[in-house]
């Protein structure tokens, strides 16, 4: 008998969609949980009871344990892990009810941990405080070209890390990743400060939250590494996605790539290191699993995701104050949402 019953809250339409149909990522934790030995899928719920019962059928969970209700579920299948794969702004209210309606030993939820950064700390500290382990997607620290580069930042072939960078199409959605690995490539230490500027001349949403057009950022660490992002429309102007840059040299990331990884050593041209994405979010789940039977904090930790997400809103922040924040930040809301509401960020 498999030692974990695991539940999944948000299974999504089918597998095999896109960014406008859904990527149904209840599936992609479906299929990792599957292959585990020590987890067995059990209950599932999602608020479109025809998408619950597809999810049902497909890995052999019984009818009784399929609802449109996750509290119900919640409530009545004992359940040790739950997967929460539902939009943005459902994630802090569905932990929440993780954390007090189940008697859990695991929650993984999606990316980003919350829509406003009050929330994000509220369900990180609620579940630390009930003893639940609250892990974060934030899958691409278990790529191989992550993995690959850490191993080589760890051996010092780029010296001491001085910079990160990052680009992507946007802070928050979809930026959060390459953020979070700028946490990663640095230690996972917090940043202590944040100066930051966006454009949202156009309106855009994704997954539930606004996204900007374009933005800039600055920031330094604890330990005094700097960080820099572009995103949207100057996303361009870094190059890679990931960018770490050391006394001895430099590595970037480009996932999707020809060339996910590179590195450039001092006094060497650029030289290609053959590798391939890999299944992270497998391996993330496996991790996140095997991290229960032992005192590790896991790599996914909420702790971690914090970091990143702390930055995303300090940007945010930096542009409501009109300068340098520095942190930890003393707001709970999500600055560019309440910009936005009260006409702070003029749409052209
Ligand atoms: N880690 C990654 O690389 C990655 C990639 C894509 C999406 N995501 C994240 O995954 C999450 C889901 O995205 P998706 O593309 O799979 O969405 P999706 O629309 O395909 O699936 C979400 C499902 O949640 C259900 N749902 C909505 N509210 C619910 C509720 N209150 N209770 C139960 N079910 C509910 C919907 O009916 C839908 O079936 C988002 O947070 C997104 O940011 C992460």
């Amino acid at each position: 008998m498999a030692k974990y019953a695991v539940g999944v809250i948000g299974t999504g339409a089918q597998p095999g969609g896109n960014e406008e149909t859904g990527m149904a990522m209840g599936y992609r934790h479906g299929d990792s949980y599957q292959v585990l030995e020590s987890c067995e899928l059990v209950g599932c719920a999602d608020v479109v009871p025809e998408n619950a019962k597809k999810f049902a059928d497909t890995f052999g969970i019984e009818v009784a344990n399929t609802y449109t209700d996750h509290v119900e579920m919640l409530r009545d299948v004992d359940l040790d892990i739950v997967s929460i794969t539902t939009p943005i702004p459902t994630h802090a209210p569905i932990v929440l009810d993780c954390a007090n309606e189940g008697d859990l030993r695991a929650i993984h939820s999606e990316k980003p941990i919350a829509d406003r950064w009050g929330d994000a700390k509220l369900i990180t500290q609620e579940c630390a405080r009930q003893g639940i382990q609250l892990t974060i997607d934030h899958q691409l620290r278990f790529s191989e070209p992550v993995e690959r580069a850490m191993a080589l930042i760890e051996d010092g072939a780029v010296g001491e890390v001085r910079r990160v960078e990052a680009s992507r199409r946007d802070l928050f959605e979809a930026g959060i990743h390459q953020l979070d690995l700028c946490s990663y490539f640095t230690g996972d230490v917090p940043a202590a400060w944040v100066l930051g500027a966006i454009d949202y001349r156009e309106e855009e949403r994704r997954n539930g939250v606004h996204i900007e057009g374009q933005a800039l950022a600055l920031w330094q660490y604890e330990n005094g590494v700097y960080g820099l992002i572009s995103t949207g429309h100057g996303m361009d102007s870094i190059g890679a996605l990931n960018r770490v840059v050391g006394t001895n040299g430099e590595i970037e990331l480009d996932f999707w790539s020809d060339e996910p990884l590179r590195i450039r050593r001092t006094g060497k041209g650029w030289e290609t290191i053959d590798c391939d994405y890999g299944n992270p979010l497998e391996e993330g789940v496996a991790h996140v699993v095997n991290c229960l039977d032992s005192d590790k904090e896991p790599l996914l930790s909420a702790r971690r995701a914090l970091i990143g997400t702390e930055l995303a809103f300090g940007i945010y922040e930096s542009v409501r104050r009109r300068g340098r924040v520095d942190l930890p930040l003393d707001i709970d809301d999500n600055p560019l949402v309440t910009m936005i509401e009260s006409g702070d960020l003029d749409l052209a």
